[in-house]
């Protein structure tokens, strides 16, 4: 029967155009996966503490306008404790989890970040006061969630 023939090539295409369709997520995938760009980097949640910039987190200056923040967020809380950075200077916070999601939310500021595993979270920000701002967690975490928070002191 004729119409047996084309309904077979019909189905052999639609599954050749549903093989280059996977082919080309897979492929955008793979390549965003290995680009240090953008906001959403990825990370080996196991190796975050060998992996720059969170073998070394904490503040550090880029230049005289520019300062990066590493964060790692874990349940419950985050290293480092204790942040200080100037005021009226750009912030480039980076964070990421080694467990579980958290966020890393700057109260007051419109620093929002979920913190996701296998990820680097990345937003700038600029005080333009100086104060003592509180962090905390706003992703339920586990038991300790409501007990994760620390502050960043903002200072001239
Ligand atoms: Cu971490 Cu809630």
């Amino acid at each position: 029967m004729h119409l047996h023939k084309y309904e077979k090539i019909w189905l052999g295409f639609g599954i050749i155009a549903l093989a280059i369709f996977l082919l080309i997520v897979g492929i955008t995938a793979f390549s965003q996966g290995h680009t240090p760009s953008g906001g959403m980097d990825m990370i080996d949640p196991k190796k975050v503490n060998e992996t720059a910039p969170f073998d070394n987190p904490g503040v550090t200056k880029i230049d005289d306008d520019t300062y990066q923040v590493a964060i790692i967020a874990m349940a419950f809380g985050y290293n480092p404790s204790k942040i200080e950075v100037p005021v009226g200077k750009e912030i480039i916070f980076k964070a990421t989890s080694t467990d579980v999601v958290h966020s890393f939310t700057i109260d007051n500021t419109t620093v929002n970040m979920m913190v996701v595993p296998g990820r680097i979270a990345t937003k700038s920000y600029t005080f333009d006061k100086p104060g003592n701002y509180l962090i905390l967690c706003n992703e339920y975490c586990g038991v300790g969630h409501h007990m994760m928070f620390t502050e960043i002191e903002v200072v001239e």
